[in-house]
């Protein structure tokens, strides 16, 4: 690589995915670690490199758009440190390899502002948009898990506090990326002096930045800084529609910038709708964690105090299955819930499932043909 290729920057929606035309955009979520599918069936996913590897190809044939990994750092379950939970590999070198193993996908490393510095996750974010040739992103999270910041010597802070840290974060990390002279900074959470990161990201502005956060801070968090708000879709299809609505239109009115709108979901395709719904029940009812979803749900916390019984145990059993929203059914099926989703303004999902491997090219081969038939995306043709 000449320096010129060193300094190149092109356009993002030249480069990554997330970008392209398809009405509604389709990743994977969490495949660096073991956390969605709270259940004990043998077959469940166990983040190895070979299996990352194999879901990154997947990716590649059917044009999926994302890949999205998890920072949790260690699993929520005390006193049984060989539980699955806890299986998980650091995002941003997992991020680095995968981008280099893979040719489409946007590859977006998951990180807490808390864990670490802009300086760092500037450079390593511009490492990996080099590496990708204009992939890269971020999944900017404020922390919510108390196991996570001991991990780090740290208290958590209260919610205020986690998303002025996040602020803070967030605009001095852009000076490293944009700057061509060395700055200084002295705030809050963070002090630069003479700061300076060399390779600029390839991609123009930025490398897009999500956010998952649900409160009416993280939305607002999400809203001035985030290209996909990545939450959750709760309430009825009018509720999905007001919500997806409030981020588009306050990231437009108040800080003339555009956003998507993605969630996470899990997938089972059945041939038959009994075949699915026998499978779920297998995976999330007959072997349900129990003691992980109950630390779990206690974990995430006052949320779940103000929820009804009947409310706790759907809750319960969402996160047996996977969490997010349910794909659950035959291909038909599947195509009708997402058109749902994608009339309510929905612009993508990422997926997991307690198989990926299986069920990811089962929806390639079976679902996203009928997508494309429906007008929600685009032939994909895999790129040589
Ligand atoms: C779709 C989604 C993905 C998330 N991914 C992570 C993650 O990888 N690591 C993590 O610590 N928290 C994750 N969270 C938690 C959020 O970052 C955040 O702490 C939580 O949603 C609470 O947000 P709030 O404080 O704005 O209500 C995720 C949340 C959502 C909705």
């Amino acid at each position: 690589m000449d320096a010129s290729t060193f300094d190149q920057a092109s356009p993002r929606t030249a480069t990554n995915p997330i970008f392209n035309d398809n009405r509604f955009k389709l990743g994977l979520f969490c495949h660096n670690a073991s956390i969605m599918q709270m259940s004990t069936a043998p077959e469940k996913y166990v983040p190895t490199w070979e299996n990352a590897r194999a879901l990154a190809g997947l990716c590649d044939r059917y044009g999926l758009e994302a890949i999205v990994s998890f920072a949790g750092w260690r699993g929520p379950m005390n006193d049984n440190p060989k539980h699955r939970a806890h299986r998980e590999y650091e995002t941003f070198t997992w991020c680095s390899a995968i981008s280099a193993i893979s040719t489409y996908p946007a590859v977006i490393a998951t990180f807490h502002t808390q864990f670490t510095t802009p300086a760092f996750v500037a450079k390593a974010t511009a490492t990996i948009d080099h590496i990708s040739g204009g992939r890269a992103g971020l999944n900017v999270v404020a922390g919510s898990s108390k196991t996570a910041f001991n991990q780090f010597g740290l208290g958590i802070e209260d919610h205020v506090t986690r998303y002025d840290h996040t602020e803070e974060f967030i605009d001095v990390m852009k000076r490293f990326w944009s700057s061509e002279k060395e700055f200084d900074h002295d705030g809050k959470f963070h002090k630069v002096v003479q700061g300076l990161s060399w390779p600029k990201p390839l991609q123009m502005p930025n490398p897009p930045l999500v956010n998952a956060g649900i409160s009416d801070r993280g939305r607002a968090f999400a809203c001035r800084h985030a290209d996909i708000a990545f939450t959750h879709m709760r309430g009825s299809e009018d509720d999905w529609r007001t919500m997806i609505a409030g981020y588009k239109t306050t990231a437009e009115k108040e800080h003339k910038r555009q956003m998507q709108v993605w969630t996470h979901g899990y997938v089972v395709v059945g041939d038959t709708e009994k075949e699915a719904s026998d499978y779920l029940r297998y995976y999330a009812e007959q072997h349900a964690d129990k003691p992980w979803i109950d630390t779990w749900v206690a974990e995430i916390g006052e949320d779940a105090k103000t929820l009804r019984p009947e409310q706790m145990i759907n809750m319960s059993r969402n996160w047996a299955a996977g969490g997010g929203y349910g794909l659950v059914g035959t291909p038909d099926m599947i195509l009708d819930k997402i058109d749902r989703l994608s009339r309510a303004g929905l612009d993508g999902l990422m997926m997991t499932a307690l198989e990926p491997l299986e069920m990811v090219d089962r929806f390639g081969s079976k679902v996203i043909p009928l997508m494309e038939q429906a007008g929600l995306r685009k032939p994909y043709r895999r790129q040589a």
